[in-house]
């Protein structure tokens, strides 16, 4: 276990003495052991995201379209055990059949952007937005948003997206409204609207929910599409433009990608930009000897790194960039969720309650038949 593993671990006064201080063998062969005991019953799921000794046990990894898609088709498992965060698993329930126990091996995995949008905020929003464009308004949320707002979502004509379908979803919200009220990352909508869309900086506005106003309005109220509320990424902020021209300095050879919560600064200067999936497959693609600087989650591009040892590949940032709070989820306590199941009492189980999951699959189903 590394140093960082065994403070996080210390921190977190809820997982078991015998769990914290287990040797990495140990730990390999109990989950193991716990994964052949479950059979069937079990399926884990793991975003691209994940630091490598836990994917190592995923039966599925991919990004967040790809796991909500596997997680609904798992329909003979008992346990869908998420290693990914507090949004997806909430998902995973959402779209599983009855009977089904979806668990997120640390309750303290969440996500920095889907904390971004409170309800009660949104709703709020909601109100001002109907007073000053009335019908001519349709919401759409990034997955990465608490099932609350999926659900708000859902009920009020609308739908949700991931960044590898966010052309499409956008497309289709056109097609339902004038105006799409985007949740709860700005840069993914503004990117995707930009670059995909082609919908000019002038017909988009911010709406600050700290302060209840539009932000960056750059021409008449009457002509905005696009209204991008204030949320953002904390692990993608990180990557700044000044990043991009000093890796062209050094390496004018080097091509640069980035994953679309970067702001649009750093996408417009990247010569690409894409989902995880997407990063993954244009890596794979490239011919040998190429050259890459990657903007997105340490993990996966130190991942990309390894297995593509022909190619050259960096992160964008000379600092790390980990998503810490999908980190949270380590061999420890994926093995005190897969012991917790065997002995017939399984922790840190998600549940959504029964009208926000109603609402909230009616959003995803939206998406999903997109
Ligand atoms: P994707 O899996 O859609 O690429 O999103 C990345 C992400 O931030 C997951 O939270
Ligand atoms: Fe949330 Fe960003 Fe982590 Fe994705 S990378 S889970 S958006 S904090």
């Amino acid at each position: 276990m590394s140093m960082m593993d065994t403070m996080l671990n210390y921190l977190d006064q809820d997982l078991p003495e015998v769990y914290r201080s287990m040797s990495g063998r140990e730990l390999d062969e109990r989950i193991q052991k716990a994964k052949k005991a479950l059979g069937d019953d079990l399926v884990i799921l793991g975003h691209h995201y994940q630091r490598d000794d836990v994917i190592q046990y995923a039966d599925y990894r991919g990004d967040s379209l790809q796991l909500a898609k596997t997680g609904a088709k798992q329909k003979n498992a008992k346990y869908i055990v998420f290693c990914g965060v507090h949004f997806m698993a909430e998902t995973a329930d959402t779209l599983a059949a009855p009977g089904q126990t979806v668990i997120l091996p640390d309750l303290r995995a969440g996500c920095s952007m889907a904390d971004m949008a409170d309800i009660e905020e949104v709703e709020e929003a909601w109100d001002v937005l109907q007073e000053t464009f009335q019908d001519t308004v349709i919401p759409v949320t990034y997955v990465n948003s608490t099932a609350a707002i999926k659900a708000f979502v859902g009920k009020h004509g609308g739908t949700t997206c991931t960044s590898s379908n966010a052309k499409q979803v956008l497309d289709w919200a056109f097609r339902q409204k004038k105006r799409v009220f985007f949740l709860p990352d700005q840069h993914l909508g503004r990117n995707t609207a930009y670059d995909q869309l082609g919908i000019p900086l002038e017909e988009m506005v911010v709406w600050n929910p700290k302060d209840g106003k539009f932000e960056e309005q750059r021409g008449p109220l009457d002509s905005v599409r696009m209204i991008l509320w204030k949320g953002y990424c904390s692990v993608h902020q990180k990557f700044t433009p000044e990043q991009v021209h000093r890796i062209r300095k050094r390496d004018p050879e080097m091509k640069v990608i980035v994953h679309p919560e970067c702001s649009f600064d750093v996408v417009q200067l990247a010569d690409d930009s894409g989902s995880t999936s997407y990063i993954i497959k244009v890596i794979e693609e490239a011919p040998a000897g190429s050259r890459w600087a990657i903007g997105t989650e340490v993990n996966l591009v130190q991942r990309l790194a390894q297995e593509h040892p022909d190619k050259h590949i960096e992160l964008l940032s000379t600092t790390m960039c980990p998503c810490l709070t999908m980190n949270r989820i380590d061999r420890p306590h994926l093995l005190w969720a897969l012991e917790s199941i065997l002995e017939g009492n399984p922790i840190h189980v998600i549940k959504v309650d029964e009208e926000t999951k109603h609402w909230s699959k009616v959003a995803l189903d939206r998406m999903l038949t997109v």
